[in-house]
C-alpha cells in the first residue's frame, strides 16, 4: 500500500493556497425575501451581489425586475412557485406552460436561473391537498421545461423544512416521517430521475432555541465543544449544522435516495429579536454565518459527505421589515437595505484572495476553550499528533482531515480509522481543490494515489 506522506499533502495544500483563489465558491447562494418595503433598486441588489462571493441567489417567487437585473451577472438564480399556485400547476398543464413562459423563457439564458422550486414547506402544511399536487406539479413543471428543450438545463425541485424528519439524532438514524408513507417516495424518484436536488430549510439556530445550555450554543456555532458522538457510527460531530445535513443523508439514504444531492435552501441566525429573547444577537449571527460559510469554504464537508460542500443558501440577504410573528422574523439580514453590511463574514471579494478556509478568527465570539475538549488552534503549522481512537476528533490540524488551517473553530470530525484513511480524506480534497481551480494534473495524481490505497 502506498501511503501519500502528511507532508507532502500538506505541501500540495500550501501550493494550492497560496494560489489567489478564484470567485468559484458556487457553494455559496442566498436567500432574498421580499417582504418588505424598503429594499434596494433591483440594480443595486445586483450590484451588491457581484461585489461578493455569493454565486446564487433564491426568490421565493419570481420577480422580473430582479431576474432581468442579475442577466449576464452568471450568478444562478432560483425561483419559485407560490404554494398557492400548486393546484393550477399540478392540474392544467396549460397553466404550467404559461408560467414557464411568463417567468422563464423571457429571461433564459442572459439571467442564469437554475432551479425552480415548486412551493415551500408544503410536506409540513398539514394541508393534504397541496401535499398530494406537489408531485403532479413537480412533474408539469418538468414537463413544460421539457417542451421548451430546457429539461435538464433548469432543475425542477420543492424546498422542505427539517420537520419533515421524524428522527435526527443521531445524525446516522435520520429518517423521515413514515406517515407520508409513499408521497416522499415518489418526491425522491422524481429528484433521482431528474436529477435534482432534495432542498430543505436547516437551522440549528432553532436547535438552540429548544435547548439553550451554554454548550448546545458553542455546538451550534460551530464554536470549540465537547463534540456528540453518533453512537452508531462512533462519529464525533463537531457542529449542529453537519449533525442536521448529515441526518437529512441519512434519512435519504435509508430511502435508497443517497445519491440525490442535498441542497441547504436556508439556514442563518437573526441578529436582532424581541426584549426576552434567547439567540438573537450580532455576535451570534456573525459567528454562526462566519464559521458556516469558513467550514463551506474549507471544502471539509459533513463526516458522511466529507470532501465538498453543500450548496447552502444563507437567510438571508435583507432584512423583511413587513414579516409577521417575533422580531427575530424580521432581523436574518447579512445586509442592510442601504447596502452595507449589518456584520461582516467575509463574503466580500476582497477576501477572496485568502485561503478558502477563511479564518474567523477576527470574530468578536471568542469562546473559552479551557473547557473543551477539542483544541482549536489557527496555525497551520502545528504538527499532527496522530492519535489512535477509533474516533479522533479532528482540530482544524490534529488529524490532517482538513485543509481548513485557518479555521480556528471550524472543527469536523471524520471517522479516520487509520492513517490511509486520512490520505485519502486529503486526496478527496486535493482532487476536489484541483478540479476547482484547474490544476486538473494535480487532481488526476490525486485520483491515482486514492486507487492505489483503496
Ligand atoms: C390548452 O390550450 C390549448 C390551446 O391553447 C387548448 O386547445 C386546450 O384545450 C387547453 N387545455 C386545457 C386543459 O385547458
Ligand atoms: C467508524 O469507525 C468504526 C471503528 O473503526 C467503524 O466500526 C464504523 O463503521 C465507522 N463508521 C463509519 C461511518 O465509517
Ligand atoms: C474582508 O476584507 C476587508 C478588506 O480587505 C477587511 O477589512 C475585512 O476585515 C475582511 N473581512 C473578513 C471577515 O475577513
Ligand atoms: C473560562 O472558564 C474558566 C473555567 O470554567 C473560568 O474560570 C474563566 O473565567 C472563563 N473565562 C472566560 C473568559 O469566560
Ligand atoms: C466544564 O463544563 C462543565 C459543564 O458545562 C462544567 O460542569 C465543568 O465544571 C467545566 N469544567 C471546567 C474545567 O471548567
Ligand atoms: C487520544 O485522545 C484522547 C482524548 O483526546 C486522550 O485521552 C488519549 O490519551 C489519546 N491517546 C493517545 C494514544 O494519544
Ligand atoms: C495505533 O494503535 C496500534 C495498535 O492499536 C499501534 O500498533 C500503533 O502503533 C498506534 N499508532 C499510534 C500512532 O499511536
Amino acid at each position: 500500500m502506498v501511503v501519500l506522506p502528511y507532508t507532502v499533502a500538506f505541501l500540495l495544500l500550501s501550493c494550492l493556497q497560496t494560489v489567489k483563489i478564484a470567485n468559484s465558491q458556487s457553494f455559496l447562494g442566498i436567500n432574498y425575501g421580499q417582504v418588505a418595503d424598503n429594499l434596494p433598486p433591483p440594480s443595486s441588489n445586483a450590484k451588491l451581489l457581484q461585489s461578493t462571493s455569493i454565486q446564487k441567489v433564491r426568490l421565493y417567487g419570481s420577480d422580473p425586475a430582479i431576474i432581468k437585473a442579475l442577466a449576464n451577472t452568471g450568478i444562478g438564480i432560483v425561483i419559485g412557485t407560490a404554494n398557492g399556485d400548486i393546484p393550477g400547476l399540478a392540474s392544467d398543464s396549460n397553466f404550467t406552460k404559461s408560467w414557464i413562459n411568463k417567468n422563464v423563457l423571457p429571461f433564459y439564458p442572459a439571467s442564469n436561473i437554475i432551479l425552480i422550486t415548486v412551493g415551500n414547506e408544503v410536506m409540513t402544511s398539514n394541508d393534504q391537498n397541496l401535499m398530494n399536487k406537489l408531485l403532479p406539479a413537480m412533474q408539469n413543471v418538468q414537463n413544460a421545461l421539457n417542451d421548451a428543450s430546457l429539461g435538464g438545463k433548469i432543475k425542477v425541485s420543492t424546498v422542505h423544512s427539517m420537520g419533515v424528519l421524524k428522527q435526527s439524532e443521531p445524525p446516522s438514524s435520520g429518517s423521515f416521517d413514515p406517515s407520508y408513507g409513499d408521497l416522499m417516495k415518489g418526491l425522491l424518484e422524481f429528484n433521482s430521475a431528474n436529477g435534482s436536488p432534495f432542498a430543505i430549510n436547516t437551522y440549528p439556530y432553532f436547535a438552540y432555541r429548544s435547548d439553550t445550555r451554554p454548550e448546545i450554543l458553542a455546538f451550534c456555532l460551530f464554536q470549540p465543544n465537547a463534540g456528540r458522538m453518533d453512537g452508531n457510527t462512533k462519529i464525533k460531530y463537531m457542529n449542529m449544522f453537519d449533525a442536521q445535513v448529515d441526518a437529512v443523508y441519512s434519512a435519504l439514504n435509508s430511502m435508497g435516495f443517497k445519491n440525490v444531492e442535498i441542497v441547504v435552501a436556508e439556514t442563518g441566525w437573526p441578529f436582532k429579536g424581541d426584549d426576552n429573547d434567547v439567540g438573537p444577537s450580532i455576535e451570534n449571527a456573525k459567528a454562526y454565518n462566519g464559521n458556516l460559510i469558513a467550514h463551506l469554504r474549507s471544502m471539509v464537508g459533513t463526516p458522511l459527505m466529507p470532501g465538498k460542500s453543500v450548496d447552502t443558501y444563507l437567510f438571508a440577504l435583507y432584512d423583511e421589515d413587513l414579516k409577521p410573528g417575533p422580531g427575530s422574523e424580521r432581523s436574518p439580514g447579512i445586509f442592510k437595505t442601504d447596502l452595507t453590511m449589518v456584520y461582516d463574514v467575509g463574503l466580500s471579494t476582497s477576501n477572496q484572495t485568502q485561503s478558502p478556509a477563511a479564518s474567523p478568527q477576527s470574530s468578536p465570539t471568542t469562546t473559552n476553550t479551557t473547557n473543551s475538549t477539542t483544541t482549536t488552534t489557527t496555525t497551520t503549522s502545528t504538527t499532527t499528533s496522530n492519535n489512535n481512537s477509533s474516533t479522533s476528533t479532528s482540530t482544524s490540524t490534529g488529524t490532517g482531515t482538513s485543509t481548513s488551517t485557518g479555521t480556528g473553530t471550524n472543527t469536523v470530525t471524520i471517522n479516520i480509522s487509520s492513517s490511509s484513511d486520512i490520505n485519502k480524506v486529503y486526496l478527496i480534497k486535493i482532487f476536489n481543490l484541483g478540479l476547482l481551480y484547474g490544476f486538473t494534473r494535480l487532481s488526476l495524481i490525486c485520483l491515482f494515489f486514492y486507487y492505489l490505497q483503496t
